[in-house]
């Protein structure tokens, strides 16, 4: 049965929030990602198994560390396309940075990130996103983050649903959408080109209620 209840995304959204209350789970500080997490998250970028599934292209060093300071800047979410990146501190391994430790990194190292992004203010929709350094996949750490960020969204921002898009080649990213018990909605054939080939896309969502249910 369809739900009646209006939407209801509760905006503007300031992530500052989290730079001194950030989320914690069992291994993580969630928190929004800052320019001086560009080293940790350059050994992560510049990998090829970490691009073969995400649009980005191939970047040069100072291309990474701009790209890591554009998504820094953005903290606020009010209008649809607004995005926010949430980098995951991994509590006890230190950062690859050579800069001394601010207030944002506090020297965990950021071992991924997780995006929340407005799809439509009307219809109270959100995107969320992930990607997770390969030398610490597998081991739960995407799903702790997501839940978490999840948790926070549904608590706060009162998205009717979320949702996520994915490469359908993307089994971990699958998995990963199941584990936080988002239904596949749909496989969009051949919705994209990259590199010379059609490539297909799933879509994963969770309503609400879902989630709601779940807890
Ligand atoms: C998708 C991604 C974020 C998962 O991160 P992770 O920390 O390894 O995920 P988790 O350890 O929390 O595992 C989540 C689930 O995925 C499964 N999984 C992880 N890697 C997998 C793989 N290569 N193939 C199949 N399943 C996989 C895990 O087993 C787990 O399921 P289970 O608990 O039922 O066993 C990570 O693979 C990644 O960053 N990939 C590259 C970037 C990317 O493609 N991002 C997504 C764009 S849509």
């Amino acid at each position: 049965m369809p739900s009646t209840d209006a939407p209801d995304l509760r905006l503007p959204y300031d992530a500052n929030i989290l730079f001194d209350a950030p989320l914690r789970t069992e291994r993580l500080v969630l928190r929004p990602l800052a320019e001086s997490d560009r080293w940790d998250v350059w050994e992560y970028q510049r990998l090829p198994e970490v691009l073969r599934y995400i649009p980005w292209p191939e970047r040069t060093r100072e291309e990474g560390f701009a790209h890591t300071a554009k998504r820094a800047g953005l903290h606020r979410l009010e209008r649809d396309e607004d995005a926010l990146f949430l980098a995951m501190g991994l509590v006890g391994e230190p950062t690859t940075s050579p800069d001394a430790p601010d207030r944002a990194h506090g020297g965990d190292r950021v071992v991924g990130d997780i995006m929340l992004r407005v799809t439509s203010v009307q219809h109270a929709q959100l995107e969320i996103g992930w990607v997770v350094h390969p030398g610490f996949q597998g081991r739960g750490l995407a799903v702790e983050a997501a839940r978490a960020v999840l948790g926070l969204a549904f608590r706060d921002l009162r998205p009717h649903r979320v949702h996520a898009q994915l490469d359908a080649r993307n089994e971990a990213s699958a998995r990963l959408c199941e584990r936080l018990g988002m239904r596949r909605e749909a496989t969009l054939l051949e919705e994209e080109y990259h590199d010379g080939e059609w490539e297909d896309t799933a879509v994963y969502g969770i309503l609400r209620r879902e989630w709601s249910a779940a807890r």
